[in-house]
């Protein structure tokens, strides 16, 4: 059964096994390597994403768990960093600030 996803705000179609790792699909078939492979058993945080704008490790989340969430990797454009919980690149760190003075 496919799984439609968005990463970094694109649409994303996993039509592989249910039990795929979100670590294997960003890394082999998005080439998004960003997150490293480390443990791979969820201690080590090399992996690192967000879901849905939680904190997660792609390699403890399978592909089932996937449909219809939103995945932002350290690769996401800056200007979408500013709307998810990922540390902010300095232009949005110094909006931040500008606003909250
Ligand atoms: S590879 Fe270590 S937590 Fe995922």
């Amino acid at each position: 059964m496919p799984v439609t996803f968005h990463v970094n705000g694109e649409p994303v179609r996993h039509d592989g096994p249910a039990d795929r790792r979100l670590l294997a699909i960003l890394r082999e078939d998005l080439a998004l390597t960003g997150a490293k492979p480390g443990c791979e058993v969820g201690r080590c945080g090399a992996c690192l994403v967000w879901l849905d704008g939680e904190p997660v490790n792609a390699c403890l989340v399978m592909a089932w768990q996937l449909d219809g969430r939103r995945v932002t990797t350290i690769e996401t454009p800056p200007a979408r960093r500013c709307a998810t919980r990922l540390p902010p690149p300095a232009p949005c760190s110094a909006a931040t600030a500008t606003q909250a003075s």
